[in-house]
């Protein structure tokens, strides 16, 4: 039977160039980078890493779950669903399906936040929305002197934000709740952090994108329904800085709405893009 693009090229084992070469052939037209993503799920599925695969292009293995990987693949399923790895923030942590994958530009608010607390002495940050708790983690290893409280409504994300926070050793410096906005977690607090799901729920999106939880995309009709409500929590709680990422047409309904708060300082940041996607601001007592 002739070898085609739809079918395995050989019976396992085969060699690491014509697994890479089926591979990349399947993934072709469906993925902006087949050859690299080729290279990272055989990687994965392996257990070894890419610069083994190029050092052995004759090696015959058995690919694994390889195969099935690439079919997924091509089927849209998240690059990271199928690795179980994500890198945020040069740390690599673990991701699982049901939970938001991280986004780099997520390590810009982590990064103004940061900023914004620079002076405090042991501050006390609350996160909503942890996910993979990626953020609530990373300030725990850059502020070692934090104490740290995450929620998230999502059960699936509240277990590996913990398995993550072990994974990094800082498991006993937060605590990770499940719950709404900040139910059940008491201030004050000097950071208030969020990268809350802030699309509308209309909007057009990849199929990739779509493969995530929706509760962690779509934040309402609008999109801004969840930001109004972490403002308002931020504001009925103690809170010294507010931290959020948000989409990046939503500056002016929220600088309307932050308007009416008792809030100070605003400063809105932008991404890599050059799109605006987030803001810090300073909440008065
Ligand atoms: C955009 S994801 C962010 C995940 C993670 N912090 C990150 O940056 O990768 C938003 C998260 O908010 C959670 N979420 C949605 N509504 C919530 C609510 N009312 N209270 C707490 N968490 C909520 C979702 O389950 C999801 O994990």
């Amino acid at each position: 039977m002739p070898e085609t693009a739809s079918t395995p090229p050989l019976t396992p084992p085969a060699s690491v160039a014509r697994w890479l070469q089926w591979g990349e052939a399947q993934l072709s037209g469906r993925v902006d980078r087949p050859r690299l993503e080729a290279q990272i799920l055989l990687a994965s599925a392996i257990k070894r890493d890419r610069l083994w695969l190029m050092a052995h292009p004759e090696a015959a293995i058995d690919p694994g779950s390889y195969p099935d990987w690439i079919a997924q693949r091509a089927d849209a399923q998240p690059l990271e669903y199928l690795t179980g790895r994500v890198g945020f923030y040069s740390r690599e942590f673990i991701i699982t399906p049901g939970v938001l994958i991280p986004r780099p530009e997520t390590e810009l608010l982590i990064d103004r936040a940061l900023a914004a607390i620079a002076t405090s002495q042991a501050p006390r940050i609350a996160e909503i929305g942890t996910g993979s708790g990626v953020i609530a983690i990373v300030l725990a290893l850059l502020r070692t002197d934090a104490e740290i409280v995450a929620t998230d409504i999502n059960p699936k994300a509240i277990a590996l934000a913990r398995e993550n926070a072990a994974l990094h050793g800082v498991a006993d410096r937060i605590a990770f709740v499940q719950g709404s906005l900040l139910d059940g977690v008491g201030g004050p607090f000097d950071l208030l952090i969020s990268n809350p799901p802030y699309i509308a729920s209309d909007a057009p999106l990849d199929p990739c994108v779509l493969k995530e939880p929706y509760e962690a995309l779509f934040g309402g009709a609008a999109g801004h329904e969840l930001l109004f409500q972490i403002i308002d929590s931020a504001c009925a709680q103690r809170v010294g800085y507010l931290a959020c990422e948000c989409g990046y047409d939503q500056r002016a309904v929220l600088e309307r709405y932050l308007a009416d708060k008792r809030v100070s300082e605003v400063e809105f940041y932008q991404d890599y893009a050059q799109l605006q996607r987030g803001f810090v601001a300073r909440i008065d007592d």
